[in-house]
């Protein structure tokens, strides 16, 4: 064992030889400490420091180690983690059939996968099986790092070093429904259109009201397969309701998931879609799968993370605490914040910056303050929050101090 007052020397020189030289720099320079500890919405590290947890890329909806899944976790953990797959796992079925009932109607199939850019995969699979081999994403969209969902991303600076990726992939203007419509006739409706709710990634970009009714408009007139990412929007992050598709009561194809899927314990991603989307692995389903998809231990952690969004009214919880979130924002923010934009959406809220620098600045203030956020990949001038919705009122309260602090600091360190 390492001792305490080393650990964080001895995990910078590991990653330097072993994980990553960038890695460890940047972990460096951000001053940052060694992560040993969670619960709710705090994490502490090696030093004994306490932060709020306003982070982890959209993963703690239920803060961390929530214990109703932390016991279920290791229920399964004691009973079988990993199936052999001869056999049939019923935890399999039962997640699967719990997932689909807070679907929109008529998305009843599931499959289940590990992460979110599989989740994208397979849905882009679908799609080519459904005979849609051009994709229509949307500018500044996020989708993953793996090949296929890199391809639907569009990060040029990301994407540069793997070129060529794949071919048929247009990319158009974000919250425009007449271009994705110029894009749609030019296709003769054998596209498949990919769409996110809010651009997390993209930092925090909010399209105007009924834009996702009108994709879903289009794609049915056209003829397209519509894929709805809400891996980082879904499970009621954006608050009022499971899914943002419901907002607007749209039904696409396939719905993706992942992120808080795994209530913060297990790492787990799905995609939820239609019977017919589904036809190709109902015919045959060794087309698409995976060693680890729907293993017993990830669809404990799926079954406990949705019983206890259902039971302690999370999907409610993530509307009131964002809106608190934000009036304590809109309240502290006369005081001369230097400060674009705060905008949001439940749980998921982006503060826009003058410049990238200031980001910076105030994210590693608000680190400092004892505030974890998350940058968003995609928008160097935006400072991310995806809180847990289980904060208290006290921990909101908490969380403005500490901007109105940071904010101050930057405020002063720019004038
Ligand atoms: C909307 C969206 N889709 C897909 C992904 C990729 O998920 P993962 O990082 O788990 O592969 C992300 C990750 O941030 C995301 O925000």
């Amino acid at each position: 064992m390492m001792a305490t007052t080393n650990i964080r020397t001895q995990t910078l020189d590991l990653y330097r030889r072993h994980v990553s030289q960038g890695a460890a720099l940047i972990a460096e320079q951000a001053g940052a400490g060694v992560e040993v500890r969670s619960e709710g919405s705090r994490v502490w590290d090696d030093q004994g420091r306490r932060y709020l947890d306003c982070g982890g890329y959209g993963v703690f909806l239920l803060g961390h180690r929530h214990p109703d899944v932390v016991a279920a976790v290791h229920a399964q953990l004691d009973r079988n983690p990993l199936a052999t797959r001869a056999l049939l796992t019923s935890e399999l079925a039962t997640a699967a059939a719990r997932l689909a009932r807070t679907a929109p109607e008529g998305l009843e199939h599931v499959y289940f996968a590990n992460t979110g850019a599989e989740a994208v995969e397979t849905g882009l699979k679908l799609a080519r099986a459904a005979g849609r081999r051009r994709v229509i994403a949307m500018g500044n969209g996020f989708h993953g790092k793996t090949l296929g969902a890199l391809s639907v991303t569009d990060r040029p600076s990301l994407q540069r070093p793997f070129r060529p990726l794949l071919p048929e992939v247009t990319m158009v203007p974000y919250g425009d429904p007449a271009a994705l419509a110029r894009a749609l006739a030019s296709d003769g409706g054998r596209a498949c259109v990919l769409v996110e709710p809010v651009q997390g990634e993209g930092g925090v970009r909010i399209p105007p009201d009924g834009y996702l009714a009108e994709v879903a408009e289009l794609c049915g007139q056209a003829e397209a397969f519509l894929i709805v990412d809400e891996i980082q929007t879904g499970l009621g992050r954006l608050g009022g309701t499971w899914w943002a598709c419901q907002k607007e009561g749209v039904t696409p194809d396939l719905l993706l998931t992942g992120k808080s899927l795994g209530g913060g314990c297990v790492p787990v991603s799905a995609v939820i879609g239609t019977r017919q989307a589904f036809r190709p692995l109902d015919r045959n389903p060794r087309l698409h799968s995976s060693t680890f998809a729907g293993s017993p231990l990830a669809m404990a952690a799926v079954l406990a993370t949705l019983e206890t969004i259902e039971r302690e009214r999370l999907v409610e919880r993530a509307e009131q605490v964002g809106a608190k979130l934000m009036a304590g924002f809109a309240e502290m923010s006369g005081s001369g914040w230097p400060v674009q934009e705060i905008r949001g959406r439940g749980l998921l809220i982006g503060i826009e910056m003058r410049t990238p620098a200031q980001a910076g600045a105030l994210t590693a203030s608000l680190l400092e303050n004892g505030l974890i956020t998350a940058p968003p990949l995609g928008d160097d001038s935006v400072v991310r929050m995806t809180p847990p919705a289980i904060l208290s009122d006290d921990e909101v309260d908490e969380v403005v101090h500490a901007l109105h602090q940071s904010m101050g600091q930057v405020a002063a360190s720019a004038g």
